[in-house]
């Protein structure tokens, strides 16, 4: 980021200056070891729909790909064919992993001319894919680690999903998943202003929020964390970087096993959390629990909320309020065999902030786990 212009500069963090005009995410992408497991496991698991597919069928002699979505949030799962692909290179040192974050835009030339000219780092210049469906224009820069944002413009394009995708429906049972809530990136000791910075100068989002080690801390470990978000509020970033604890975070534990900085855990919005949690549970998600200590305080940390306490408890649910109104919230465990990624599931209630009153409890739960691995 050695490039700033001084309008950014001058900006104050809290001030978005929303020159990219992002619509939305378009797509998560993993890279994985093996999609047609992948495509299966977000479909029988979390109920996702799966939409369109790319590979050998296709004429995609480079990798198997499959689309899946629910409601508005869209994922994408891809596996190399050969190990020459850089997705076997990718997969190799990081695992299953999120490799692009897309998001939506107007215009990928200027979306790619304005953060690169602002320091940001290019992946590739903007480019067109055309078949009989029309023209697909995208752009990419790096972000944290090797994890890619990529612009989108599908705007003159009318097929499935992209160049070489074809339609592959599949019969869903949803579990209520309708949107990508936030998406948060774990970056190294030190690094979170940096990344801070980059979302700011870079990419024009603003500063929602702000945790320090006095918010995210335990006996243990500790971590601080900052909310960045774009200029209609509907992309949210948290950055998050260990801090000083006495064993290791789970943050550092991240590091080790995906080698670089990445997307730790997506958040997946529901409107009904009790029927959706109900549901992933039945069908093998495993979710982290609190102990049961902390629903015996919970109706005086919260007030009156709308749902069953019980079914809050026996399915596990985090709520937590602020001004604005209250969230209920559950976190599963990693959904590969490396500790890196994780999902949680949102409802929001009003509340538009993550949870802040259920970090400790949290977090002393997810180092109960990082003791049962061996890496506290
Ligand atoms: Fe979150």
């Amino acid at each position: 980021m050695a490039i700033l212009d001084s309008k950014s500069k001058s900006r104050p963090i809290t001030e978005e200056g929303d020159f990219l005009q992002i619509k939305s995410i378009d797509h998560v992408r993993f890279y994985v070891g093996n999609a047609k497991h992948a495509m299966y496991y977000w479909w029988k698991g979390f109920g996702f729909k799966p939409v369109a597919y790319s590979g050998l069928e296709t004429g995609n002699r480079e990798f198997a790909s499959y689309v899946l979505e629910a409601g508005t949030a869209r994922l994408v799962v891809s596996a190399p064919y050969a190990p020459s692909s850089p997705l076997a290179a990718h997969h190799m040192v990081h695992g299953d992993g999120v490799k692009v974050i897309a998001m939506e835009v107007e215009d990928v030339e200027q979306a790619w001319r304005e953060t690169t000219a602002r320091g940001g780092k290019s992946a590739w210049a903007p480019r067109e894919e055309k078949d009989e469906f029309g023209i697909f224009r995208t752009s990419a820069i790096y972000t944290y680690g090797e994890t890619l944002h990529v612009f989108v413009d599908r705007g003159d394009y009318k097929g499935a999903f992209a160049p070489t995708y074809r339609p592959f429906e599949r019969k869903a049972e949803s579990a209520g998943l309708a949107a990508i809530d936030h998406i948060v990136g774990n970056v190294q000791l030190g690094k979170m202003n940096d990344w801070v910075r980059f979302y700011h100068e870079v990419m024009g989002f603003r500063q929602l929020l702000a945790f320090d080690d006095k918010d995210i801390s335990t006996e243990y470990s500790a971590l601080m964390s900052k909310v960045m978000t774009n200029g209609n509020g509907r992309v949210k970033f948290p950055i998050n970087e260990p801090a000083e604890g006495r064993k290791k975070s789970q943050i550092e534990e991240y590091l080790d096993y995906y080698l670089t900085p990445g997307a730790q855990h997506i958040a997946i919005a529901t409107g009904d959390i009790i029927k959706t949690v109900t549901e992933l549970r039945e069908r093998g998600i495993e979710f982290l629990r609190v102990p049961d200590t902390y629903y015996e305080i919970l109706p005086e940390r919260v007030g009156s909320i709308k749902e069953d306490l019980k079914a809050i408890h026996d399915l596990g649910i985090l709520v937590d309020r602020d001004d604005e109104g209250y969230l209920l919230q559950i976190f599963s465990r990693p959904i590969q065999d490396r500790p890196t990624m994780f999902i949680e599931i949102i409802q929001r209630r009003g509340a538009k902030g993550f949870g802040k009153g259920n970090f400790k409890a949290l977090f002393e739960s997810i180092e109960l786990e990082q003791e049962r691995r061996g890496n506290l």
